[in-house]
């Protein structure tokens, strides 16, 4: 197995790795210390099925189902990830976390890609949120070490995507501002603009103009980031609990198509 940096801290390409066969524990390991080395994992040419995809996925815990739930497969674990010129918006157009509106959210994602834009575009970029909270001053730092926020399913589910809430409404859930890496031990900011509605116990004016700067920190600071450019057969494998990505939408009217599928952490966001 090879593995090549994207950048010096977020990102690699793992080459000689066929998915499509079941993985020696040799093989696993090396892939999970890539994994929590790197946070974004990028193997190209690869010929998945769907199960095929999910048995890789499978092979890190148990698969999430998404509160959107399957439209187009029918698989409740498979999420659709499709842009055409008919979309009203594409998921994930905008720097965010997966799913932490859920109180356990998922510890990765998985999508393989199997249809490009005809001319180009459609790029992910992903950002290391362990050096987002390493830039911060000391004071900053301090401040938020002790906050907690909300994360709410409404807000890009009903907000951005104009979906029907199910019965009982879309997830909400509150995490720390600041947690932990259960893996590597390294803190991470965790806001993201996607599902972070407020900070509590500040007013809203202050959790507004703080919760402002930390997304502009995230999405102003190209350092932070890493981006992966698609082909047919790339199949990217991001850590939600230290990452955050965004869709590039820069591809209209053509056509992009992908499936996600998600594991379930074994641990809420803690400090
Ligand atoms: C997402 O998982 O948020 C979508 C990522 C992408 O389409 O590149």
């Amino acid at each position: 197995m090879n593995v090549t940096p994207l950048t010096p801290h977020i990102g690699a390409e793992i080459g000689d790795v066929d998915l499509s066969h079941p993985l020696d524990d040799d093989a696993l390991a090396s892939i999970h210390q890539a994994f929590l080395d790197w946070g974004v994992l990028v193997f190209r040419e690869q010929q998945l099925s769907r199960e095929q995809h999910k048995e890789f996925a499978r092979r890190f815990g148990q698969l999430h189902t998404h509160p959107l739930n399957s439209e187009g497969t029918g698989d409740p674990e498979v999420l659709v990830v499709k842009t055409t010129k008919d979309s009203a918006y594409t998921a994930g157009n905008g720097w965010h976390t997966d799913v932490t509106c859920d109180a356990f959210p998922p510890m990765g994602s998985m999508l393989y890609m199997s249809r490009v834009p005809g001319y180009g575009g459609g790029d992910t970029m992903y950002a290391d949120m362990y050096l987002a909270y390493e830039m911060l001053s000391e004071a900053m730092k301090e401040l938020l070490d002790d906050l907690v926020a909300v994360h709410d399913g409404a807000l890009p589910y009903i907000g951005a995507y104009k979906s029907t809430p199910p019965e009982g409404g879309y997830p909400k859930n509150e995490h720390p501002v600041v947690v932990t890496h259960p893996e590597t031990g390294r803190k991470v900011l965790y806001v993201n603009a996607g599902f972070t509605s407020h900070i509590k116990g500040l007013n809203p004016d202050e959790s507004k103009v703080l919760l402002g700067i930390l997304f502009d920190h995230i999405a102003t600071v190209p350092r932070l980031t890493c981006r992966v450019s698609w082909q047919p057969g790339t199949l990217t494998f991001w850590d939600n609990r230290c990452t955050q990505h965004h869709a590039i939408w820069d591809y209209y009217p053509h056509e992009r198509y992908g499936e996600r599928v998600s594991i379930v952490a074994g641990e809420r966001p803690g400090i």
